[in-house]
């Protein structure tokens, strides 16, 4: 008995183990968490928001960090985490299942094929390369007034309206955006 319960175990640890370098090695990036100090700064800063109508994404939701607390701080907004590494991403449906955020929702998919014209705020915590593809996304997207909040990683060529520093380590900045009237504006 033990003998099986310890082989099942084993498998389903380097299942999970190969499905997340592997989704990490297609997306260029683990699901490696927003730090607790990060998600501090954040949450404290963004209570001076004033967030227009809409929705709020997560891109790449990891496992579900940011993506509950947001849904629990703007409870009149739809929250929709959005992530692509399968255990991540069940990890983040078991967790909304027993928990009682209900304008929540989970999407397992590429956030490039997502469409986000109805975004009042987007969030990410990506890499470099990403925000480069990112960025030409979000010009072609996103309506004037959404605000675009990236963690340690600022969009190339765009002017954050704010940057908000954390008091870590490595001074970890967050870049705040808002789109423009214009797009032209923001280049
Ligand atoms: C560094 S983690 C951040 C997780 C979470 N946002 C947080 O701050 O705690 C980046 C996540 O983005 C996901 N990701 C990267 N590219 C993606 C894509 N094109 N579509 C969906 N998810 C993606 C990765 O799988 C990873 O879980």
């Amino acid at each position: 008995m033990d003998i099986l319960f310890y082989s099942f175990f084993f498998i389903l640890s380097t299942w999970i183990l190969i499905s997340i370098v592997a989704w990490s090695y297609k997306t260029g990036i683990s699901p490696m968490p927003t730090a607790p100090a990060v998600s501090k700064t954040i949450f404290s800063n963004m209570a001076f928001l004033h967030l227009m109508e809409g929705a709020i994404y997560e891109l790449g939701a990891g496992w579900g960090t940011l993506a509950f607390p947001l849904a629990r701080k703007y409870p009149a907004y739809n929250v929709i985490g959005c992530e692509v590494s399968f255990f991540p991403h069940l990890y983040c449906l078991v967790r909304h299942h027993f928990s009682h955020v209900r304008n929540l929702q989970f999407l397992r998919q590429n956030f490039f094929s997502l469409k986000l014209e109805n975004a009042a705020l987007v969030v990410c915590y990506l890499y470099p390369a990403a925000m480069q593809k990112l960025k030409i996304k979000l010009e072609k997207e996103l309506k004037p007034g959404c605000h675009v909040i990236s963690n340690t990683f600022a969009i190339p060529g765009w002017t954050p309206y704010d940057v908000w520093t954390t008091n870590d380590l490595y001074q970890t900045k967050i870049y705040v955006y808002r789109i423009p009237a214009s797009i032209s504006s923001k280049k």
